[in-house]
């Protein structure tokens, strides 16, 4: 079997709920040998939240920590400090994502890390960053997604700020924090220094909402923005205005019904009117005429009439499902996609294919599925794995240490560890 990049390399994985933990669980898919920390009462809360079996641990829980050891100890204990002092010793990363001051709390600051191990890599996450007057708050997915501008540009302009299903606060914020992990292993193979890498969800959001910034600095020269809905017949304030299922960049496109939406929730396709394209979307939809119509043949004419376009498009529609007018749009290079629903992408024979999604074997529950590994390399592909039990490691892990059998069972007697 090929060695993974990140075999050798030991990471203590003291995260919590989601954003922590996604950011682990990748390092672990790519060969570090990860392991998580927990409370021996209950260890990572999501073990626990959203079961849809009383006696298992949760679904949110296993898909969040395949491929790690779990080991399940209070390192609020003198003794437990001491156990996290000898991993911090030999670790080359430590990530958190506790509420702000915690780890200060439990005496493992950041001057104590690297006073223990000067070569340690400190991964953090915190819902905001330390210049923020609100780097105290605790912070979950929609609070990051309201407060990084997302939900403010996200809905329709006549309803509230919504946020999304994805898991931009969380799970993003922890994709970024990997980045920043690995910059810094690549960092102290140069300078053999360790260093603290944080990332606040708040920033993480807003990396991903730059192209609203963007329309910000726009909106305040001109006056309006030419691709959202609201031009030309609807009015702008002084903020980016929520833009419905408008196109983010420079091409107009629509989420429209295909057959069956009275029914199916999720009979939908995305259409694209790209600039570039027009003359074949127009033949595409049975509007050639459109081609040379002054009145549809540039952007600029389309744009006041662009409701009007999506509906003469969703007419053509009416007949097709989702997936025949993909089929047949793909031949007019139209970008295109069928809105698939959640059952449908479980269910889809090419993402599993793939190794997107994934099954996985995990004990107790027997299979499950789970989202594999975004990103594919042409000289290795993760071995994904059920997650561990609550302390399912911890002898194992304080024997690699040097406890003896006695040592582990007075822990054990005073409930250190479970
Ligand atoms: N042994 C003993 N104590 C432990 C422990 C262990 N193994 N692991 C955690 N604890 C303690 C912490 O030290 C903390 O104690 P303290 O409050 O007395 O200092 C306590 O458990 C709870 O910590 P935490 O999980 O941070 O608090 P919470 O459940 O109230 O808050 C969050 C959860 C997610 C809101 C908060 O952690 C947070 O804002 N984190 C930063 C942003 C973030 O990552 N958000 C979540 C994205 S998914």
């Amino acid at each position: 079997m090929t060695e993974l990049p990140l075999s050798g390399i030991k990471v203590i994985d003291f995260t919590g709920v989601q954003a922590g933990p996604a950011c682990t669980q990748m390092l672990a898919w790519f060969g570090a040998d990860v392991l998580k920390v927990e409370r021996p009462a209950g260890g990572d809360v999501t073990r626990n939240q959203l079961r849809d079996d009383p006696d298992i641990d949760a679904l949110y829980f296993t898909m969040l920590n395949s491929n790690k050891r779990s080991l399940a100890i209070n390192t609020k204990s003198p003794e437990g400090r001491e156990v996290m002092e000898k991993l911090i010793r030999q670790a080359d990363v430590l990530v958190e994502n506790f509420a702000p001051g915690a780890m200060d709390r439990m005496g493992l600051d950041w001057e104590t890390l690297q006073k223990w191990n000067p070569r340690l890599i400190f991964g953090s996450v915190k819902g905001f960053n330390e210049d923020s007057p609100w780097n105290d708050l605790k912070v979950y997915e929609n609070v990051a997604q309201c407060a990084g501008g997302a939900a403010s540009t996200t809905g329709f302009w006549d309803g509230p700020p919504t946020v999304s299903g994805a898991a931009l606060g969380d799970s993003n914020t922890g994709m970024h924090l990997l980045i920043g992990l690995l910059l810094a292993v690549i960092d102290r193979d140069k300078t053999g220094k360790g260093q603290k890498v944080a990332v606040s969800m708040q920033d993480a959001v807003l990396n991903l909402s730059r192209v609203k910034l963007r329309d910000q600095q726009r909106l305040e020269k001109v006056g309006y923005l030419e691709e959202y809905p609201q031009h030309p017949h609807g009015e702008f304030g002084d903020a980016v205005p929520r833009g419905g299922n408008a196109g983010g960049g420079g091409q107009p496109g629509w989420v429209l019904k295909c057959k069956g939406w009275e029914d199916d929730p999720n009979a939908y396709i995305y259409f694209t009117l790209q600039e570039q394209n027009w003359k074949r979307t127009a033949e595409a939809i049975g509007h050639p005429e459109w081609v040379e119509d002054p009145d549809y043949s540039t952007p600029l004419a389309r744009q006041p009439r662009i409701f009007e376009i999506f509906e003469a498009i969703e007419k053509w529609l009416a007949d097709k499902t989702k997936y025949e007018a993909v089929d047949i749009l793909r031949e007019f290079d139209v970008p295109c996609a069928p809105v698939l629903s959640m059952k449908e992408i479980a269910n889809d024979p090419a993402l599993r294919r793939s190794g997107t999604v994934v099954e996985v074997e995990q004990k107790g529950r027997g299979k499950y599925l789970t989202v594999g590994s975004p990103i594919k390399f042409s000289r290795f592909k993760p071995d994904i794995q059920g997650a561990p039990l609550l302390g399912e490691h911890t002898e194992e892990v304080l024997n690699e240490l040097g406890y003896d059998a006695d040592a582990i069972a007075g822990l054990r007697a005073d409930k250190i560890v479970a």
